[in-house]
């Protein structure tokens, strides 16, 4: 098995920036919390690892929310049916062994102090979760004085008589107290800007070694990013993992590297990443999309690239990954490559890609048995949109390409809650 060398904090900062997409309209989310919820710990003297680990679980704090109607319902000061999320997106760190230290800040950052503080839990964990749960709140009514960034100035005592009503209650005293000192500064508030957000979170990554994972240490990160896009559509559940097992099946299948094949795997994992930025209604709309409707969701595999290009050891799989439209001929999309510039891995995810889409269910048509998906996939090879050459590969093996396609995930998934 391969050994990975990839920076913790570039992937967790990559996963944010796709979570960030969800919101639509109210991107950076998980940014300003961070560094909110950073400022006011270092404000209650904590350093080091915990800071650090505050950090982390803060720019992800809503990996449980996928669809962007539970993201708008977020978007209500009090709103109280939100701890669905909480538990999905707990479960979701703890499943991967390099977060699930801070699983617990997850789980508990919308619980209400006057419960949390006799909760039977480390103090630090009462207090980190605490603290993310009161600056997603100031975030939230931040975001409804926000007209432009000077109203963020005139719209902060607001902010702090809101803040000080939960003092107790909601809040814990003391990180109350710490965040009501940090907000006399006007300089707390301007960094709230993008582009200064953009300067603070360039330090926080600045700050980490690349580490070097396992196969399977990166593949529960990974699978992180893969389950959240999956849980956005109830048609395309487990989408991204059936079309993760099929592609290394078929680099299995044709002698390639040991290395290539996770890798594939990988790719498979990623490569529907940037449709989290897509509305729920487009990905789960019964009907035919119009002309502005398929350009809107065109754009995600373009999307997939920018979301992890910027997660240094892992070029080749977002490469692979976001060349899953692509096409034999030049005419899939975003880059128009032909067989020339496509390499034999983006080919293999393409197929896999189309193999397992049609053999689920969408809003617009019923799924496709083996057969059907072979003739389907036969017509595309003559037409020469796809690989024909991998294609022979699932012809002479397609019993065995279906059950990786289809019944991939089921052991994994079902320890998992239901998406919200
Ligand atoms: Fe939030
Ligand atoms: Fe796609
Ligand atoms: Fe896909």
């Amino acid at each position: 098995m391969s050994t990975y060398h990839i920076n913790l904090h570039e992937a967790i900062y990559s996963l944010s920036d796709a979570l960030d997409l969800v919101g639509v309209t109210h991107i950076h989310h998980g940014k300003r919390v961070a560094y909110m919820a950073a400022e006011c710990g270092k404000r209650m003297g904590w350093q080091g690892q915990g800071l650090d680990d505050l950090f982390q679980a803060a720019i992800l704090h809503d990996c449980g929310v996928s669809k962007t109607v539970v993201h708008s319902r977020l978007l209500q000061f009090e709103w109280e049916l939100e701890s669905g999320h909480c538990q999905i997106g707990a479960d979701l760190l703890d499943s991967c062994a390099l977060t699930s230290n801070i699983s617990p800040f997850v789980r508990y950052h919308h619980t209400h102090w006057e419960e949390l503080k006799d909760m039977d839990l480390p103090m630090q964990v009462k207090l980190s979760a605490n603290c993310i749960f009161m600056v997603d709140r100031v975030d939230v009514l931040s975001l409804a004085s926000l007209v432009d960034q000077s109203n963020l100035l005139l719209g902060r005592e607001h902010i702090c008589e809101k803040i000080l009503e939960k003092r107790g209650i909601w809040f814990c005293p003391e990180l109350v107290d710490a965040f009501i000192e940090l907000s006399r500064s006007e300089a707390f508030w301007l960094t709230l800007e993008n582009e200064h957000l953009d300067g603070y979170v360039s330090v926080w990554l600045a700050e980490t070694p690349v580490k070097a994972m396992s196969f399977e240490e990166l593949r529960s990160i990974v699978g992180i990013f893969s389950y959240i896009v999956d849980a956005k559509s109830s048609f395309t559940k487990d989408h991204s993992d059936g079309v993760a097992r099929l592609a290394r099946y078929l680099g299995e299948l044709m002698g390639l590297a040991e290395t290539s094949c996770e890798m594939l795997e990988l790719a498979g994992l990623l490569h529907d990443i940037g449709k989290l930025r897509q509305p729920d209604e487009l990905l789960d709309k019964p009907g035919k999309l119009t002309d502005e409707e398929y350009l809107r969701i065109k754009r995600h595999s373009f999307d997939t690239y920018s979301i992890l290009r910027n997660i240094k050891g892992l070029e080749q799989i977002t490469q692979w990954a976001a060349l899953h439209h692509e096409r034999v001929d030049g005419s899939g999309y975003p880059y128009h490559l032909g067989q020339g510039g496509l390499p034999l891995e983006a080919r293999i995810v393409a197929v896999a890609d189309m193999f397992q889409a049609l053999a689920q269910n969408r809003p617009y048509r019923a799924a496709m048995q083996p057969d059907a998906i072979m003739q389907e996939l036969r017509m595309q090879a003559a037409e020469g949109k796809i690989d024909g050459g991998v294609l022979d590969y699932i012809s002479d093996n397609l019993d065995a390409c279906w059950q990786q396609a289809v019944h991939a995930g089921v052991a994994e998934k079902s320890l998992r809650p239901a998406s919200p």
